[in-house]
């Protein structure tokens, strides 16, 4: 099989290891890929979606896999399928999910999936009444894709007030924030789950905590991403059962019938209040770094998952994951969230631990070639470490371990990615 995975970091990269393991796979293909994706593929410098299905005729491509979200929402499956090319990935119309916070908001009380309560609204005073009903904090969201930048955690009214004036006055995300949500906030500890789906069955992968602040403990301020862990045991069967039964089976029937079908990854950002999973939003898409660690877990060979997944064929998969932990560490640039950083030159110490050889590796994210043929760290997050172990603190060990065999420049990184779960 050939395939082609578009996006160019990490999330991208380690679905590009788990298919160079796969023997049913020949040719690997970026679009655009990053400075290291080209030691497991080839990297193409095409982005226009109908260029791509060119050369995906061209060439023989038997599955595309699309990783961020940006290309689903403005419809690359969509052209893809048009085409008649196997693809996997929501439609454009499925993709709201993502696009449009109001949409999946609508779309989950429709089907009386659990969910924060909420207003949606483009009017100031509409905002202002629903924020007098509520005890802060308070949550303020803008409606369109912001990059994991438009949600405020208000601490007064006030400030809930004020955010909701910025936004919607186009001054705070342009706009993506002339509507908003506006909704209660729910106190609990926070989950990532995914499920592929293929737009009537699915599969669900070991459950993901993501650190999503910069700093250790949970400080500082909001990013990408710093780290991840799966799977966390802060989910048990209960938790499983009550997703299956109350979010992922509704939303999948939900999608069918209202005529737009979800394949692809459905990312459920949860929040476990008292034992009760409560939806925070959804993502159509793997997270990233959460799919660093969850690549490495999955055993079937993930061509089959993914597939078959393109293909409405997922009931006809046995999908087996090993019995393992994985803990990623992100390594970050200088200036990472603030601002970009100067390039730095990426080494890595030769690796002389067998176990470590066996148990580790990077996921590399923003970083380039240099024509000097060195590896450059040029994104804000530049790679992830990450250790498969026994237990959690086996694959936390062993992911730091190799953190501290990684040099460049500025480089920054949690050090206790984890710890909710030790
Ligand atoms: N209702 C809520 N109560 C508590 N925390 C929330 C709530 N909604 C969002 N958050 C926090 O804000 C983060 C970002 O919100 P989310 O809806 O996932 O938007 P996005 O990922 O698009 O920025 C969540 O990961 C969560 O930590
Ligand atoms: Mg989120």
């Amino acid at each position: 099989m050939n395939i082609l995975i578009v996006g160019s970091g990490g999330r991208e990269y380690s679905i590009g290891m788990a298919l160079k393991k796969d023997d049913n796979v020949e040719k690997l293909y970026f679009a655009p890929g990053n400075g290291a994706s080209d030691e497991l593929g080839e990297n193409l410098a095409i982005s226009d979606f109908n260029e791509l299905a060119d050369f995906c005729e061209a060439n023989s491509i038997d599955l595309t896999i699309v990783g961020p979200e940006a290309p689903l929402v403005e419809g690359i499956v969509d052209v893809f399928e048009s085409r008649g090319l196997t693809i996997f990935g929501p439609s454009a119309q499925a993709a709201q999910l993502e696009g449009s916070k109001i949409f999946m908001k609508n779309f989950l009380a429709r089907h009386n999936v659990p969910t924060a309560r909420y207003i949606e609204t483009d009017s100031l005073e509409e905002a202002y009444k629903f924020i007098n009903t509520l005890e802060a904090p308070i949550v303020v969201k803008a409606d369109g894709l912001c990059g994991g930048k438009g949600v405020i955690i208000a601490q007064s009214r006030d400030e809930a007030k004020k955010s909701a004036g910025e936004m919607l006055s186009g001054n705070a995300f342009g706009d993506a924030g002339t509507k908003i949500v506006v909704e209660e906030f729910l106190d609990g500890y926070e989950l990532s789950v995914f499920a592929i789906c293929d737009g009537e069955d699915y599969v669900i992968l070991p459950a993901a905590q993501d650190h999503k602040r910069l700093l250790n403990n949970d400080q500082g301020p909001n990013t990408g991403g710093m780290g991840a862990y799966a799977p966390t045991p802060l989910v048990n069967d209960e938790i499983y059962q009550k997703l299956d039964e109350r979010v992922v089976i509704p939303t999948l029937k939900g999608m069918k019938e209202e005529g737009m079908p979800f394949k692809g990854v459905l990312f459920m950002g949860v929040m476990v209040v008292d034992g009760e999973p409560i939806i925070l939003e959804y993502n159509v898409r793997f997270g990233d770094p959460e799919c660093e660690e969850l690549m490495p877990l999955l055993k079937s060979p993930a061509s089959d998952l993914f597939y078959k997944a393109a293909t409405g064929d997922l009931k006809n998969a046995t999908i087996e994951f090993h019995d393992k932990y994985a803990v990623g560490v992100v390594m970050a640039s200088k200036d990472y969230p603030y601002k970009s950083s100067e390039p730095a030159e990426i080494i890595v110490d030769e690796i002389v631990h067998d176990d470590l050889e066996a148990n580790a590796h990077i996921s590399f994210a923003g970083v380039s070639r240099g024509e000097d043929g060195k590896l450059y760290a040029t994104g804000g997050r530049v790679l992830v470490c990450v250790g498969i172990g026994e237990s959690i603190a086996e694959a936390q060990q062993r992911a730091y371990m190799l953190v501290g065999q990684v040099h460049f420049a500025g480089k920054q990184c949690r050090t206790d990615i984890a710890y909710q779960a030790l």
